[in-house]
């Protein structure tokens, strides 16, 4: 084949039946990663029950073509499960024009400068829940994370606080896990009552609306909002070209798609890095002795160490409208690509030793836009990648000022996948002890 040649379809895969192939994404999804691109390399295909042909992409160049195709020729939303569950409006269930328009109105809370104002209320709800873990007996840290998780969200991207900050943290669960499962299910998605699955779905969606119309109607009449923080009052103050401001169904689907997608998704790696830290007490004590001192290079290195070692959305998700040439194939439309997280975080030519738990390796060097993808890429890439990255530090900090953990030589926790995100398989385990809340030097209690 010469440079030039272009081959219509998709590249190969393996031959094993649809369902086994499907078990295997499903429960061993590395190892069985590993081994077709052993045998294809970092592009082939392979067959999943309601996906149909994946084509898995785990090189950077060719990972960097496909994040940068036009938003006509590929589509990460129109045809997302995703979208009749989170709502027509919901930035991952929209394209082209109407998602660059809606992104655009998005973007503002979310740019680097605003971050520090939200790290005190992040460090207030992560106090809170740190300090009510329990001592000297072994837990799963994963529901403490998710409770964090959920009350930054509330807070800061709702704005909600008081009595519909509490029903919402008792609802929006139970409306997420649902969601999740009926994503999976497509043809559930008829109302047939109360007691069938969407019906129920739908009813309680309604409850969570009329809250968030309640927080969004307050909001409009507020007349300090220019000053709040909130994602939320920058989402009613936003405003199209045309002067119009985004309806009460737009801002609502907004908020339970940042929801959707920024509650577990920080709340899994937070598990994971402590998986990953009790097992290495070496990067630990170093963690341990940087907060004391007021540092942070080595926590943002480890964050972004914990992400490659476990991203806990193992591929960003392209599908082509039109057909899409890529690595040598011209791809026909209709044909779901996987920019796969999972595959190209262990591949040794770009990280070396990549089963190594080495949070040096982001000490001096910023990872790769094309080879380091837990947050996607492209006019796609996460929203609330930077709010992400603010909130793991804040909790890691808050975690290693106030317990000490001890270290563990069990195996791996190994990866569970829970219908949208990777998690680790037994919650996170945590063993702590309270650390002494540090006093402030002598001279700094004296001058105060
Ligand atoms: C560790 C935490 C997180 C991870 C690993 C993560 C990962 C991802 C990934 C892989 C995508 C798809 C990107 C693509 O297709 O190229 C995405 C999209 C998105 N994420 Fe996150 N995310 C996290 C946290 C958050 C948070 C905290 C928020 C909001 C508060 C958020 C909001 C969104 C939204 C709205 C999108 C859709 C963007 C678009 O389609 O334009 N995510 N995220």
């Amino acid at each position: 084949m010469t440079d030039t040649t272009i081959i219509d379809g998709v590249p190969p895969g393996p031959a094993m039946p649809m369902p086994l192939q499907t078990l295997a994404i499903l429960t061993r999804q590395r190892p069985f990663l590993e081994r077709q691109r052993r045998r294809y390399g970092n592009m082939f295909s392979i067959k999943v029950a309601a996906l149909g042909h994946l084509v898995v992409l785990a090189d950077p160049a060719l990972i960097k073509h496909t994040f940068m195709a036009d938003a006509k020729t590929l589509h990460a939303g129109s045809r997302s499960p995703l979208r009749k569950v989170l709502g027509d409006n919901s930035l991952l269930g929209i394209d082209e024009e109407h998602h660059m328009e809606q992104r655009k109105l998005l973007l503002p809370p979310f740019k680097g400068q605003r971050m520090k104002a939200y790290e005190p209320l992040i460090e207030e709800i992560a106090i809170a829940e740190i300090d009510r873990w329990p001592v000297a007996v072994e837990f799963e840290t994963a529901k403490s994370m998710q409770r964090i998780t959920l009350r930054a969200i509330l807070r800061a991207v709702f704005g909600a606080t008081g009595a519909r900050a509490e029903e919402l943290e008792e609802l929006l669960p139970t409306w997420t896990d649902q969601g999740q499962s009926l994503s999976r299910f497509p043809q559930l998605h008829r109302d047939l009552g109360p007691l069938s699955p969407w019906g129920r779905f739908l009813r309680l969606r309604a409850k969570v609306d009329a809250i968030l119309d309640s927080l969004i109607e307050d909001a409009r009449r507020d007349p300090d909002l220019p000053e709040r923080l909130d994602v939320l009052a920058m989402m009613v103050l936003a405003r199209r070209e045309d002067g119009t401001a985004l309806s009460n169904a737009e801002i609502r689907d907004q908020l339970v798609t940042m929801l959707a997608a920024g509650h577990e998704t920080t709340a899994h790696t937070l598990s994971w890095a402590v998986e990953r830290l009790r097992r290495h007490p070496d990067v630990l004590a170093r963690l341990v002795d940087e907060v004391d001192a007021g540092g942070k290079e080595l926590r943002d290195a480890t964050i972004r160490e914990v992400q490659r070692m476990r991203p806990v959305i193992s591929f960003a998700g392209r599908h082509t409208m039109k057909p899409f040439e890529v690595g040598g194939y011209r791809l026909p439309a209709g044909i779901l690509i996987g920019l796969s997280a999972g595959l190209t975080h262990f591949d040794p030519d770009l990280f070396p030793h990549p089963d190594r738990f080495d949070p040096d390796r982001f000490l001096d060097t910023k990872p790769g836009t094309y080879s380091w993808i837990p947050f996607g890429g492209g006019v796609r890439r996460c929203i609330g990648a930077t709010f992400a990255h603010m909130e793991l530090d804040v909790v890691l900090r808050v975690i290693l000022q106030r317990v000490a953990f001890e270290a563990t030589t069990a195996p791996d926790e190994p990866w569970k996948f829970k219908g949208v995100a990777w998690s680790p398989a037994g919650g996170g385990k945590a063993l702590v002890h309270r650390r002494p809340v540090r006093e402030a030097a002598p001279e700094i209690a004296a001058a105060a």
